[in-house]
């Protein structure tokens, strides 16, 4: 029967049986996910695995800093940071359209990816052993939803699925497809995960670069990361962070409308709201959450967000609407 100890043991066999003894690397993203897999993975394989953290600059405020202490501390995982954040602003300018930049986030990703396992392999010495696998945090609804699975149609190409180009190198391994993320949940907590990581609310592998509808830029960047962590610290410290499923903090970059401050006019760009509660992410409500915390993000957005004049609340749930905007 399925206890998470169990469950474990079985995943962790699993991995030993695929990997062997070649070497393996681990896009880590910052999510519950990625964490959860890496962890399992180095469980599993030690030494074997290379973790890999790309900064591809579409990361929330304190993400890559996060992730060097919570995580690698903790497991003691070793660790390669690729700053690779005007790669990505030179490779998304002038792509507005979502699966473009889908496509040009999971290409780039495999692009660092391969550098850097032929970067591992040269600074060992050991051409005998090259990195052969990749290992994903890649979950049984993200397999669904990008046509993989039985009878559902093609929804978005999750960069850590169906984004990933035909020529890619590396074997994917891939131990979370089979499980949901209450399972995962519990995978962590029985890896040894403290609460922080595994309770983490999912953010996507292409972060903030789909949760600007236009193009991606790195001033656009600056004010929703300034917006979403406003955002974050008002659901924190209303206790709200374990009854949302998520909440993505959308710019419409394209979009202006007039305001007024103080006494001047002021033409700026409206941020979305987008508080969802699931069980699975496959479908979703939006979360009712209190007038007062609303009323909280609202005012101390467009008071410190200078280009940002107007917050709205996405009341959509999925389907019709999908979590992310794009
Ligand atoms: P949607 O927008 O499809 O989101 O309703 C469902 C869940 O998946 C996350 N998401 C992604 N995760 N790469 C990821 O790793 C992606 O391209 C991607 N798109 C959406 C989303 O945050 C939500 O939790």
């Amino acid at each position: 029967d399925w206890t998470p100890k169990a469950m474990v043991e079985e995943l962790i066999e699993d991995v030993r049986a695929t990997v062997g003894g070649d070497r393996a690397i681990c896009a880590l993203s910052g999510g519950v996910d990625s964490m959860v897999a890496a962890a399992l993975v180095q469980r599993a394989i030690g030494d074997q695995l290379t973790c890999v953290f790309v900064d591809h600059g579409l990361l929330r405020e304190g993400e890559a800093e996060q992730v060097r202490e919570d995580f690698v501390e903790l497991t003691g995982a070793d660790l390669v940071v690729v700053d690779a954040t005007e790669r990505y602003l030179t490779e998304l300018a002038g792509v507005s359209d979502p699966e473009q930049k889908r496509k040009i986030i999971g290409a780039q990703f495999i692009r660092i990816f391969e550098q850097t396992a032929r970067d591992i392999v040269q600074d060992r010495g050991d051409n005998q052993h090259p990195v052969k696998w990749l290992v994903q945090g890649t979950l049984y609804p993200d397999v669904v939803e990008s046509g993989g699975g039985t009878g559902t149609a093609n929804i978005k190409s999750h960069h850590n699925v169906g984004g990933l180009p035909d020529d890619i190198q590396f074997q994917l391994v891939e131990p979370l497809r089979l499980l949901f993320k209450d399972e995962v949940r519990q995978v962590g907590l029985e890896l040894g995960l403290p609460e922080k990581i595994v309770y983490r609310q999912p953010f996507p592998g292409p972060g903030l670069g789909i949760r600007i509808v236009g193009e991606v830029t790195a001033e656009r960047l600056e004010i929703l990361r300034a917006a979403d962590k406003i955002a974050r610290e008002e659901l924190t410290a209303a206790g709200l962070d374990r009854e949302i499923w998520q909440c993505p903090v959308v710019l419409l970059a394209d979009v202006r409308s007039v305001g007024v401050q103080g006494d001047g006019r002021t033409y700026g760009h409206p941020i979305v709201l987008r508080p969802v509660s699931s069980e699975d992410a496959m479908t979703a409500d939006w979360t009712r959450l209190p007038y007062d915390v609303l009323a909280r993000i609202s005012g101390r957005i467009t008071n410190e967000v200078p280009e940002v004049n107007r917050v709205a609340l996405d009341v959509t749930s999925k389907p019709p609407g999908t979590i992310e905007w794009e």
